[in-house]
């Protein structure tokens, strides 16, 4: 005790008010869900239950459909009730809960259409939607097929081999090639160049910066202490998303625009001639984009759409190849709509049913946005219970797909649940890889086109099967996007027939 009249009282006073204030701070926030009566592991201080935050599969077996936890000091209210699901992402969507969290730290892509907020993303989702309509998705269709006609010919020296594929390294630049020509009417040629710059920046975009997560998780917006290391951090010019990435593609786009003012036709079809067509600077500022936001929309788009169309491709060889009958069946599907390996069209590829119904079953298993995010404007009452202001709720979609209470058998792959005789009894608000409701997933249909069409050209030419190095279970990523840990890899042969049905 002989170092304790080193301090005076003064001293001493204000090292223990200093420490008090600091623990105070750190559990000032883990209180809300005891009060609100909602269960959830018990938070540690500063940290939350961010140690057990990741595995939603197992706080739904504990917890039911409603559970607590805190991403460091935030708290974040987990949902998994079909009611209240409703509720959230439909009814209220647009008075209550219209928004994700508010990222801040983004960059340059504050304003992309993920990110907006309330009249900034009605008026861009607005101008952005009716590219998406299915008239339009026919044309997108013609540009497809030149891409999908490379992939085909990119996996011929590897199937002639009999060899072993990374399912992403054609499925990757084939999303990417379809991107880049149905958003800036540009052939980016990755198929030719897997590891193409645009590859490998949207692979790194969102690889986010854990330092940054922690802070933006332990100094959430509404807490008064600490204001402004947020506004300081983006004064500083710090940003969730990879830096080097968003300036290639600032770079990139800046570059094209310019040429494409010069060179692009008036009437062609691509995201950007509509994006550009859509401004109206001068009269109506509550109509179109301005050129900060198309060019945030053209990055998030080559993301978005990339990523996760490419994903959906790999997950669903994967569950292919472990399921050889159910290929078989499939290869079977698209013999009889296409005889003779005959050109696949945009007609008979909507009409295939067990085609739809394996594609819905590898993104129940595997659904590439694992959860949704909205945050609360107001406080609100939701069947019986009180969701305050500024609550972020999270929709654990994976979790929820794999339901034993709503999927028999949830970890295995059987397509039959979304036959036509079937699909009708999946209760409503428990499927969701896309979302639901007025901010579900904008590109879904061109998604599920460009999937289809990729799929049924390989099937008609290839099948996948499992090798040595094929893992089994899978190690998921937990950073991001769903994606496992290493990459998949599966033989690729090319079917011996011509006509399609001998080898089945
Ligand atoms: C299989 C592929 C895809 C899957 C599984 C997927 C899934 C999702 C999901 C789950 C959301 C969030 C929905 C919500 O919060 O309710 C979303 C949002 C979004 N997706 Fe997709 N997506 C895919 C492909 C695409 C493509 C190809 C594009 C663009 C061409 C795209 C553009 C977007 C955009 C812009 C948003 C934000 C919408 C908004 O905030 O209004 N997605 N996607």
């Amino acid at each position: 005790m002989s170092y304790l009249p080193l301090f005076s009282l003064e001293t001493w006073i204000l090292l223990i008010t200093v420490i008090c204030l600091f623990v105070m701070y750190g559990y000032w926030t883990h209180g809300i869900f005891d009060k609100l009566g909602i269960p959830g592991p018990k938070p540690y201080i500063y940290f939350g239950t961010i140690v057990y935050y990741m595995d939603d599969h197992k706080s739904a077996m504990k917890y039911g459909k409603l559970w607590g936890a805190y991403e460091f000091r935030r708290p974040v209210l987990f949902v998994m009730d079909p009611d209240m699901l409703k509720t959230i992402l439909v009814k209220e969507c647009l008075t209550y809960f219209t928004n994700r969290r508010d990222l801040r730290l983004t960059g340059e892509l504050y304003d992309a259409v993920s990110m907006a907020e309330d009249d900034q993303w009605r008026r861009i989702r607005h101008t952005l939607s009716p590219w998406f309509a299915s008239g339009h998705m026919k044309a997108m269709f013609r540009i497809m097929k030149n891409h999908s006609q490379k992939l085909i010919n990119q996996m011929r020296s590897k199937a002639d081999k009999s060899g072993v594929i990374i399912v992403k390294d054609f499925f990757g630049p084939y999303s990417m090639d379809v991107m880049g020509n149905c958003a800036f009417g540009l052939d980016l040629n990755c198929i030719n160049n897997p590891s193409s710059p645009f590859i490998t920046h949207a692979s790194q975009l969102f690889n986010f910066s854990l330092p940054l997560i922690f802070i933006q998780g332990a100094f959430p917006h509404h807490v008064w202490f600490f204001p402004f290391l947020i506004p300081l951090l983006q004064l500083l010019g710090f940003s969730l998303f990879s830096k080097t990435s968003m300036a290639f593609f600032k770079t990139f786009m800046e570059k094209f625009r310019g040429e494409y003012d010069k060179t692009s036709n008036q009437k062609s079809g691509d995201m950007l001639r509509h994006m550009i067509n859509s401004q109206t600077k001068s009269e109506n500022p509550n109509k179109g984009l301005s050129d900060h936001e198309i060019l945030s929309q053209s990055t998030m788009f080559l993301f978005a759409g990339y990523e996760t169309s490419a994903t959906t491709l790999v997950f669903l060889a994967y569950n292919l190849a472990r399921n050889p009958d159910i290929m078989k069946r499939l290869q079977q599907e698209i013999d009889t709509t296409f005889p003779n390996k005959s050109p696949v069209h945009y007609e008979g590829l909507l009409q295939m049913e067990y085609l739809d119904s394996v594609i819905s079953e590898s993104l129940r298993l595997y659904p590439p946005a694992a959860r949704l995010e909205r945050v609360t404007k107001e406080t609100i009452r939701i069947n019986g219970t009180t969701i305050p202001k500024d609550m972020m709720i999270v929709v654990p979609v994976y979790a929820l797909h794999r339901d034993p209470e709503l999927w028999p058998e949830p970890e295995q792959f059987k397509p039959e649940r979304f036959n036509n005789e079937n699909k009708h009894s999946i209760r409503p608000y428990t499927y969701l890889p896309f979302g639901i409701g007025p901010r579900n997933c904008v590109g879904m249909r061109f998604a599920l086109l460009m999937v289809k069409l990729g799929l049924v050209e390989v099937l008609q030419n290839y099948s996948f099967s499992v090798c040595e190095e094929t893992e089994d279970p899978l190690t998921m990523d937990p950073k991001g996007l769903l994606a496992p840990k290493r990459p998949i890899k599966l033989r690729l042969e090319t079917r011996s027939s011509t006509s399609g049905n001998e080898d089945i």
